[in-house]
C-alpha cells in the first residue's frame, strides 16, 4: 500500500483547467490557497491555467475548485492544416494505455481555425482514428458513448496547432448536483461562485442576493462560508471510469474533505430575496437539496419595498437584474433608475456589485463603480460592477465611461 502511494503520488504531469472568461486570476487564486506549492509552474491561459501537479492534486482539483469547468490532462500537442495530418496525429499516441476495445469513448472538440472550421467533424475524425487503432491492433474497436464513457477525450485546435486532452471531468464541473430546479435564466455556478469571490465577500459579514432567482448566488455563498467543496454532492467525474482510478485513495481525499467542513461556526446571515414566489420556491428547494436550508433565508419581496438589515463591516448585496429583452427600453431603464435609488437610500454601509448585460440600462443606475470586470453569462456579455454604498458615493455623477 505505502509503496503504491509513493508511485503514484511522486509523478508529477501539467494539468489544464478551464473556467470562463474573466476568471482566470479568481482560478489561479483558488489554486495556490488550495494547494500551494503543490501546484508547480502555474500558467495564466486564455479561459484557462496549466499547473503541473500529481494525481492527488488531479482529482482535488475537481472536487474543490469553484471556479474550474474541466480538469485536462493534456497527452500530445500536435500540428495539423489537413484531415489526413490530423489523423496522423490523434494515431501517434498508444491508446491502449487509456482505455480497453471493451470500454466506451467520446471526442469533444473545440476548433478555432482557418483550416478546421467543424469542431462536430474534426471530433468525429480523432473518434475514426482511435478505434482504427483498435481494430487494426486487436481486430475489436471501442463503441462510442457519449453520455457515460469511459474516457472522454478532449481535442482542442487554434490555428494549426492543436492538442488532445484527457477529460478527467467528464461533465463541466458546474454541474454540481444540487440544482433540481431552476427559473429561466439561472446563472451558471462557475460564474456565481466567480462573481462572489471577485466581490471581495469577507464570509463573514451578511450576503444579499435581492433578485436571487433559482438562488444559485446565496446557495454558492453558503458553500464557500461552510467549506464545503463545490462538487461534494456530484455523483461522479471522469477519472472514476479510468483504468488507473484508486478508489481507496478518493475515499481518502472525500474524508478529508468531510472533515475540513466547517459545522459548528457561526455563520453570517445569507439572504435569498425575490418578488417571485416561484423563485422563493426554487431557492428553498435547491437549498434544501444542497444541505443548506438552515444557511440560507429565503424571502418573497420586491426589490422597491426591501429593507435589508443593519449593515455590518463587508456587508454584501449581489444582483444580477433581468436585462430587459423583453421590456420596452424606457421600461428597463426605469427599473435600473429604480434600483439606484434604492442603493443610495436603504444600502449604506454595503458593498454593492451588479452584474448585467444592458449597458445602456446600467447607467441609470446613476452610481459610480470603484470596481468593474467583464464577464460573460452564457453568450451574454456583462459588466460586473462593484460600488461601495459610503455616504461620498451617493452623490449622482456621470457614469457615462461604464
Ligand atoms: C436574471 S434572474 C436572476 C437569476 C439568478 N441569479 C439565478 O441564478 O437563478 C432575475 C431575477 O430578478 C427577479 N426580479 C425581477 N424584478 C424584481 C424586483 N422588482 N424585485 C425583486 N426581484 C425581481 C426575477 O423574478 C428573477 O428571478
Amino acid at each position: 500500500m505505502a509503496k503504491r502511494e509513493n508511485t503514484f503520488l511522486v509523478k508529477k504531469f501539467e494539468i489544464i483547467i478551464k473556467t470562463l472568461h474573466g476568471l482566470e486570476e479568481v482560478l489561479a487564486q483558488e489554486v495556490k490557497e488550495k494547494f500551494g506549492e503543490r501546484a508547480e509552474k502555474l500558467t495564466i491561459l486564455k479561459r484557462a491555467i496549466s499547473v503541473e501537479g500529481d494525481k492527488k492534486l488531479l482529482y482535488e482539483a475537481n472536487l474543490h475548485l469553484r471556479t474550474a469547468i474541466k480538469v485536462l490532462i493534456p497527452i500530445l500537442d500536435f500540428r495539423a492544416k489537413t484531415e489526413a495530418e490530423l489523423y496522423k496525429s490523434v494515431q501517434r499516441i498508444d491508446w491502449s494505455k487509456y482505455l480497453t476495445f471493451k470500454d466506451t469513448l467520446s471526442v469533444d472538440g473545440v476548433v478555432n481555425s482557418q483550416y478546421f472550421n467543424h469542431s462536430g467533424y474534426v471530433a468525429l475524425k480523432a473518434k475514426d482514428a482511435i478505434v482504427d487503432q483498435f481494430r487494426k491492433n486487436s481486430g475489436i474497436r471501442p463503441s462510442v458513448n457519449t453520455t457515460d464513457p469511459t474516457v472522454r477525450v478532449n481535442i482542442h485546435i487554434s490555428e494549426d496547432s492543436g492538442t488532445i486532452s484527457l477529460d478527467s471531468s467528464d461533465e463541466p464541473l458546474y454541474k454540481r448536483g444540487y440544482r433540481v430546479d431552476t427559473i429561466s435564466a439561472p446563472l451558471n455556478e462557475v460564474l456565481a461562485a466567480g462573481m462572489i469571490q471577485l466581490s471581495g465577500w469577507n464570509r463573514e459579514s451578511t450576503f444579499i442576493d435581492a433578485m436571487c432567482g433559482s438562488g444559485t448566488l446565496p446557495i454558492e455563498a453558503a458553500m464557500l462560508c461552510a467549506n464545503i467543496p463545490p462538487n461534494f454532492y456530484r455523483k461522479e467525474f471522469g477519472f472514476q471510469r479510468w483504468k488507473d482510478f484508486d478508489n481507496l485513495f478518493w475515499a481518502e481525499i472525500i474524508e478529508d474533505a468531510k472533515r475540513s467542513i466547517e459545522k459548528n461556526k457561526s455563520f453570517p446571515q445569507i439572504l435569498g430575496v425575490d418578488v417571485s414566489r416561484k423563485s422563493f420556491r426554487k431557492t428553498i428547494e435547491n437549498s434544501h437539496h444542497a444541505f443548506l436550508r438552515e444557511m440560507i433565508t429565503a424571502k418573497v419581496c420586491a426589490f422597491e419595498e426591501f429593507e435589508p438589515p443593519y449593515a455590518s463591516s463587508g456587508a454584501t448585496l449581489i444582483i444580477n437584474p433581468p436585462y430587459g429583452e423583453r421590456l420596452k427600453k424606457e421600461d428597463i431603464e426605469n427599473f435600473y433608475g429604480m434600483i439606484g435609488n434604492r442603493l443610495k437610500h436603504h444600502f449604506s454601509g454595503y458593498n454593492v456589485w451588479i452584474l448585467s448585460g444592458n449597458f445602456e440600462a446600467i447607467k441609470k443606475i446613476g452610481l459610480r463603480p470603484c470596481k468593474k470586470y467583464s464577464l460573460y453569462n452564457g453568450s451574454i456579455e456583462c459588466k460586473f460592477l462593484g460600488f461601495s454604498m459610503y455616504d461620498g458615493s451617493r452623490k449622482q455623477k456621470d457614469i457615462s465611461d461604464f
